[in-house]
């Protein structure tokens, strides 16, 4: 059977970016055949020191996420990070593993660091937590985004090490990229990558007339309607093509390419889109409020979530305890 394992960071309300990039594939898949475990990664949240309240309210919102999209918790493992403290152990074994020249070559640190971001320990040894992450349920799938690659070949990188010490502990896992290319980078609202660290990001239940202000934020150029344009530089179809069927998307481009009197102007599909948007996220926007009507029932399914979790990275952290002499 195959183990399919992703997790996502609390560190704010989830956009179009994670959606895309992330969420979706992880809800799709969790409804094929397998073993399937999907986490909030709180532990990692703190590598950026969010304030507790905060932090609180981001976990249960992913949480809420995840479930509103279709995330089925009878199928999927549904669990808070922290609430397996056995991948922290995983963590320093596998640290005791790795050598300083994998973790410097480690692109997003390296991307922070030249953003001129004063990184703490914990954002160094972050991917040796990640790793830990996804060997600890013997993961062989692991659905991500473009920039979490290099992670997931890091924790084959340490499995290896740590299996040519001590024997076979770790299973080798094996990153998957979203099926469609076009959502490895979604652009935010200025055109550059939508990114919560922007500010051009669309919260994925924005609706009603946050809704409509944001889609407005989206750059356009002076151009009239009547032009003909070439609809490779016009951000506004980027986004259409993300929401509407593709024969409705080819048309959209065929009369922005003609241009004339029958052209349609930017105002146009804006208004599409905010329609679409609205009936894509419908249904789960309903789920949302229900989910957050019962709290209780939330925190049911975190719990039973964790209990199995735990268990299985229980027995892998003692199988890896064993393997190096600590047991
Ligand atoms: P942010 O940049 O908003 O802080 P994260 O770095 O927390 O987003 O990303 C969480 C997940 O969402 C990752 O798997 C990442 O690949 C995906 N993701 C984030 N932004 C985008 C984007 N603009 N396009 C595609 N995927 C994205
Ligand atoms: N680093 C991932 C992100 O920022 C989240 C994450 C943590 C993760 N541990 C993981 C993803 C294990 C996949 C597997 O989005």
């Amino acid at each position: 059977m195959v183990t399919y394992l992703s997790g996502i960071q609390p560190s704010g309300r989830q956009h179009y970016g994670n959606y895309f990039g992330a969420l979706r594939q992880h809800v799709e898949l969790s409804h094929q055949e397998g073993e399937h475990f999907y986490f909030i990664a709180d532990y990692h949240a703190l590598t950026s020191s969010p304030q507790p309240d905060e932090l609180r309210e981001w976990v249960r919102e992913t949480a809420v996420t995840y479930l509103a999209l279709g995330l089925d918790p009878e199928h999927a493992v549904l669990f808070r990070h922290s609430a397996v403290p056995e991948v922290t152990e995983l963590t320093w074994l596998l640290s005791c593993v790795t050598g300083m020249g994998l973790l410097e070559r480690a692109h997003s640190y390296k991307d922070k660091l030249q953003k001129g971001l004063k990184p703490n320990v914990g954002l160094f040894v972050y991917p040796i937590l990640m790793a830990a992450d996804i060997l600890a349920y013997d993961a062989d799938v692991v659905p991500v985004g473009k920039d979490q690659v290099q992670h997931v070949e890091m924790a084959q990188d340490m499995a290896g090490h740590f299996n040519n010490l001590y024997g076979e502990v770790f299973h080798r896992p094996e990153p998957r990229l979203p099926e469609n290319e076009s959502h490895a980078r979604i652009p935010g609202l200025d055109g550059e990558k939508m990114s919560k660290s922007y500010g051009n990001h669309v919260w994925v239940f924005e609706s009603g007339k946050p809704l409509v202000k944001a889609v407005n934020r989206i750059v356009t150029d002076s151009r009239p309607p009547e032009d003909s344009k070439d609809p490779d530089g016009i951000l506004l179809l980027d986004f259409l093509r993300l929401f509407v069927p593709p024969a409705e998307f080819d048309d959209w481009c065929e009369r922005v390419r003609a241009g004339g009197e029958g052209a349609p102007g930017y105002g146009h599909m804006k208004k599409r889109l905010v329609e679409v948007i609205e009936d894509t996220f419908a249904p789960a926007r309903a789920r949302r409020e229900e989910l957050l009507a019962d709290p209780a029932e939330l925190d049911r399914i975190l719990e039973r979530g964790a209990e199995k979790a735990r268990a299985r990275a229980t027995a892998t952290r003692d199988r890896a305890l064993s393997a190096c002499g600590l047991r």
